[in-house]
């Protein structure tokens, strides 16, 4: 479907949990984040339901994200269904990792497209220090098993903060020289504690890169849904990306809504004010009235983000990105 920007929008973003086993400090405060209820957690029937509605408005691809997708129970199962729906495109998934190893002979089976991983540094210590965990040997593991399943699209999110030198970023980087893993770098985005934080910038990563690996080359093709843009270096199996929400926003292009765990609809990250989905979903067994809601709300979805503007600020107030799932 189109919205009233006529911005084409065939991708939404489902999270299935805000429970996360990482910390990161960019994203969970200090003092946590208040859990939300199991009861009021989407089920696999009503996120079922959401897909379908989704698909009949020509929105089908779909990412899941969280939290950390895979604490949810059986998220296998729900993506095996999600997969079989009549209509679907593709099914990825956005994890920090630490648990994918395990998960991905199940996942592969339920038949998912690609996964992107969350790793922000090579180093130990700072892999510790922006986490709070020390699982940065399991997320390598987890990255070499997903690159073993020769048709799976495997991108790493690195989110450039200041915590890390210019080693690590150059490290990061080389993680796309000799596979072909997709290196992506995200700009810290003002929401939660990422406020409190900056990060790297393209500009001053491209000269980096430049400097060391030579020219990099601006590529024309996608390598997801997502707004990412890609540059190929001479010798790279993999690309290096840029995810720069501020620095070269790409509202313009925008394809894509979310939902969060607990059923809300989302039509742009900045934007608090959201429809909730499980009220209408748990007031009728039938989809329609769900899909005239969400043709609306997605209709009416904002032209961009206000990030730069003191004044929007306040409005996504304090949610986390652990609870809007990215
Ligand atoms: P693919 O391109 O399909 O791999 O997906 P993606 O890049 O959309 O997904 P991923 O979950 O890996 O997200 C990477 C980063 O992009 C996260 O930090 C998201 O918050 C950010 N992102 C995705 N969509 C948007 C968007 O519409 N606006 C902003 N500001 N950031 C976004
Ligand atoms: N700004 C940018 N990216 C963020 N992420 C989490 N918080 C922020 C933020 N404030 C990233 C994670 C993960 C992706 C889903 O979102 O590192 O890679
Ligand atoms: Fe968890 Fe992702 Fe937030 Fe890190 S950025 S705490 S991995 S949800």
């Amino acid at each position: 479907m189109f919205d009233y920007s006529k911005r084409k929008i065939d991708y939404v973003r489902i999270s299935v949990t805000d429970k996360c086993n990482l910390r990161c400090v960019y994203c969970i405060p200090d003092e946590g984040v208040e859990q939300l209820h199991s009861q009021d957690i989407l089920t696999d029937e009503e996120i079922i339901r959401l897909c379908q509605s989704f698909i009949s408005l020509g929105i089908n691809n779909i990412k899941i994200t969280g939290g950390e997708p895979l604490l949810r129970k059986d998220v296998t199962g729900l993506i095996e269904q999600i997969k079989r729906l009549q209509g679907i495109q593709r099914v990825t998934l956005t994890t920090n990792g630490v648990k994918l190893k395990e998960y991905l002979p199940d996942l592969i089976k339920a038949g998912l497209d690609g996964i992107n991983i969350s790793l922000d540094t090579l180093n130990g210590e700072i892999y510790r220090k922006i986490t709070s965990k020390d699982a940065l040997e399991k997320v390598l593991e987890s990255v070499e098993q997903a690159l073993a399943y020769e048709h799976l699209n495997v991108k790493i999110n690195c989110v450039p903060s200041e915590l890390m030198d210019s080693c690590d970023i150059i490290n990061m980087a080389a993680l796309a020289k000799d596979s072909r893993l997709n290196v992506r770098f995200i700009e810290m985005m003002p929401i939660g504690p990422g406020k409190n934080f900056t990060s790297w910038s393209e500009d001053k990563i491209m000269k980096l890169l430049e400097k060391t690996y030579g020219t990099l080359q601006l590529t024309e093709t996608m390598y997801g849904n997502g707004p990412a843009h890609y540059y190929s270096i001479k010798g790279f199996k993999g690309k290096i990306g840029f995810i720069s929400a501020l620095s070269h926003q790409f509202c313009g292009n925008c394809n894509r809504v979310r939902v969060t765990s607990d059923g809300c609809l989302k039509t742009c990250l900045y934007y608090a004010e959201n429809l909730d989905l499980k009220n209408i979903l748990r007031k009728s067994n039938g989809n329609m009235a769900l899909e005239q809601a969400i043709w609306q709300n997605i209709y009416d979805k904002p032209a961009g983000h206000k990030f730069k503007s003191d004044n929007e600020d306040g409005k996504i107030g304090q949610v986390t990105m652990s609870q809007i799932g990215g």
